[in-house]
């Protein structure tokens, strides 16, 4: 079968090659095997593959990939037969190594069943991105203590972010998106009813966001890192949480102790892969039953994708990266 092989950090046309791996042997224990049909470019990839992010998220052997969608082609000897997972089972693969290959073996417990009304592309960027939209808006909650106050989102355009402002609308929270161009800041307010959006070019931006807000924000949810961090900070009112999940500017913050110390802030890291790895099993059915209904209600968050075969994977990813983002990237295979 074929799989996307990397042979080291690197530019990913210079270390990705499309290759003939082996087949998979029948699965074992409570194992299953997927024939992937789509899997998410995510910014982690790329970040991997030129070696900012650390290489241990791959699969030995290098075949990169994370999560995915696809059909459940075998079932080890102790999958649980009263479980969803059979053979024939179209299922989002959530947490698992090397999906940019035709197949994956997975425990049958990184798998969710997928409605017949969602498509495999729109449930592909649920995987892992809208699994993220949910964490974070749980650990925010958890934050605000039920007080009712804005939540400031970063990288607003993101598939991630424009979950969380979509789930966080849902649930009556005010939210406040930051882009990086405010050039690109009117076209996304208008897909959010009542969501003011910000760009970081404009000179005074925190001001206007404590315009906007009227308070200062409890949480900032940020994926940019970086000089946003301190910023975002500032911004917050004491005793507020600052939670961070991203990378997207590589470089280290600057945070100064004193600050932190003095209005008794928090920073909070969010992982995908901690949700799956922590969240008891009705929780993670709750989950994803929350995001197929942001499916049903806001179709169009998830309709402006583009998709290339495994083999284009260098495009792929050149797609993926290019700016302002226009949807998601997919991967796909026969
Ligand atoms: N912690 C976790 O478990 C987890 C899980 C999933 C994703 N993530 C992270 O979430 C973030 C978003 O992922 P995604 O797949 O939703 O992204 P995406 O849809 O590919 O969109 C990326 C967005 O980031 C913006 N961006 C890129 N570099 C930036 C920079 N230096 N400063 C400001 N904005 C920048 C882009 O803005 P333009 O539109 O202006 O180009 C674009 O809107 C990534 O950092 C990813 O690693 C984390």
């Amino acid at each position: 079968m074929k799989a996307v092989k990397l042979k080291g950090s690197g530019e990913p046309r210079d270390v990705l090659t499309l290759s003939d791996i082996d087949k998979l042997p029948p699965p074992n224990g409570s194992n299953v095997v997927v024939h992937i049909r789509k899997r998410a470019v995510h910014p982690a990839d790329y970040q991997t593959i030129r070696g900012f992010l650390p290489a241990d998220v791959f699969a030995p052997g290098g075949i990169p990939g994370i999560d995915g969608v696809g059909v459940v082609e075998a079932i080890g000897p102790d999958v649980d037969p009263a479980s969803e997972i059979s053979v024939g089972t179209r299922v989002i693969v959530y947490h698992a190594h090397a999906t940019w290959a035709e197949r994956v073996a997975v425990p049958a417990s990184s798998l969710m069943p997928v409605p017949d009304d969602i498509d495999d592309a729109v449930a592909t960027q649920l995987a892992t991105n809208g699994i993220t939209a949910v964490m974070l808006l749980r650990a925010a909650e958890q934050e605000t203590e039920g007080r009712k106050a804005p939540l400031l989102v970063t990288a607003a355009s993101s598939g991630v972010s424009r979950s969380i402002i979509a789930l966080g609308r849902l649930k009556g929270h005010e939210v406040i998106g930051l882009v990086r161009r405010d050039a690109d800041a009117a076209g996304l307010a208008e897909q959010f009813d009542k969501v003011p959006v910000i760009g970081t070019d404009r000179a005074n931006w925190p001001d206007a966001v404590k315009a906007a807000a009227g308070q200062p924000p409890v949480v900032a949810i940020d994926a940019i890192g970086g000089e946003m961090m301190p910023a975002l900070l500032g911004l917050l009112t004491p005793g507020g949480t600052l939670v961070t999940y991203g990378a997207l500017d590589g470089r280290p913050s600057p945070i100064h102790s004193g600050f932190v110390t003095a209005f008794e802030l928090t920073i909070r890291g969010c992982s995908a892969m901690g949700w799956a790895t922590r969240t008891p099993p009705e929780q993670r059915a709750a989950d994803f039953a929350a995001l197929f209904d942001l499916v049903r209600r806001a179709p169009h968050l998830f309709a402006g994708y583009r998709e290339f075969a495994l083999a284009d994977v260098v495009e792929a990813i050149a797609a993926a990266e290019a700016s302002p983002r226009r949807g998601a990237t997919i991967l796909v295979s026969p």
